[in-house]
């Protein structure tokens, strides 16, 4: 079904909000809003489990979601974040592999609004904040493995 007039226009108004959609035009801000479903979660939901596969991208409208992450089978997940309204998540499993790298799990009640693999890729994916989005964690990585290649020649 396609979503009611005044929830689009409430969708369009939050989504121009978004910082890192500043710069998608009005006809495309239109389309997610077409798209996009809209969840709820209550207190300690887990909304993504780290190492699972996921084609789904999300975007909080409201509430607060806590970001953790097992750096290895047997330890505990560590803290990394926290995500609050405007924020999103969720898009490093719709590029290249498909495994979700961290848990979200809500903080109290939240509403997220969220759009599949397809309609990202088209509609938001081509964003250079959404593309080439690193997390400390991975820099790092990606740095060490960078100086080991150095020292090693
Ligand atoms: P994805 O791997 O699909 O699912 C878990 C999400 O957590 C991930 O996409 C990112 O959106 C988010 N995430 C991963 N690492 C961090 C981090 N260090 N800080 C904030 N969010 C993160």
């Amino acid at each position: 079904m396609r979503t009611g007039l005044l929830k689009h226009s409430n969708y369009m108004e939050f989504l121009r909000s978004v910082p890192s959609f500043k710069t998608l035009t009005e006809d495309v801000l239109s389309k997610v809003a077409d798209v996009l479903e809209e969840t709820h979660y209550s207190d300690g939901d887990y909304i993504i489990r780290q190492g699972a596969t996921g084609d789904t991208f999300f975007i909080i409208s409201e509430g607060q979601v806590r970001v953790t992450q097992q750096k290895s089978a047997n330890e505990e997940p560590v803290f990394l974040s926290t995500l609050s309204r405007g924020d999103w998540f969720g898009e490093q499993a719709l590029k290249g592999e498909d495994v979700r790298t961290a848990n979200i799990t809500a903080v109290g009640d939240v509403t997220c609004l969220v759009v599949d693999r397809e309609s990202f890729k088209q509609l938001i994916g081509g964003l250079d904040n959404m593309s080439n989005k690193m997390y400390e964690s991975e820099e790092v990585k990606a740095r060490l493995e960078a100086e080991a290649v150095f020292f090693s020649n």
